[in-house]
């Protein structure tokens, strides 16, 4: 039993670094390709429409890639008062801009 659950630990591991190798190249694939490859739904296409033709007014708009989820939570909240927008509408903004 203890080899099998180190034979596992040893497969996940060798698995793991393989996954994070074969991964790498992602890093370096122009965003375009990235877009092209995510399913954007008719919820994700309003909040991209939403995204530009709101966010642009006060400052040239920012890329969904300049910030993480994580920054784009709070960033997100305080421009959706800015651009006169609801709850809602800044909920398919987010969506959008953390959909990669
Ligand atoms: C009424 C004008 C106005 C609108 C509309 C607006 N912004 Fe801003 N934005 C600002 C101002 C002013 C700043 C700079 C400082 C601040 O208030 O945070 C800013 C800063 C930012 C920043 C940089 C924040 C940081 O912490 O570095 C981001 C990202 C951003 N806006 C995104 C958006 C998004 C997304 C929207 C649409 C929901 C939006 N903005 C709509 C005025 C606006």
């Amino acid at each position: 039993m203890k080899y099998k659950v180190l034979a596992l630990a040893v497969l996940a591991t060798i698995i793991y670094s393989c996954a994070s190798k074969s991964s790498m190249p992602m890093a370096t694939t122009p965003k375009e390709e990235i877009k092209f490859a995510t399913v954007m739904t008719p919820e994700l296409a309003e909040g991209k429409s939403l995204f530009e033709n709101n966010c642009g007014k006060c400052h040239s708009l920012y890329q969904p890639t300049d910030y993480n989820a994580e920054q784009w939570k709070p960033i997100v909240l305080d421009m959706q008062k800015k651009a006169n927008l609801d709850d809602a509408q800044g909920q398919k903004i987010y969506n959008y801009l953390t959909m990669q």
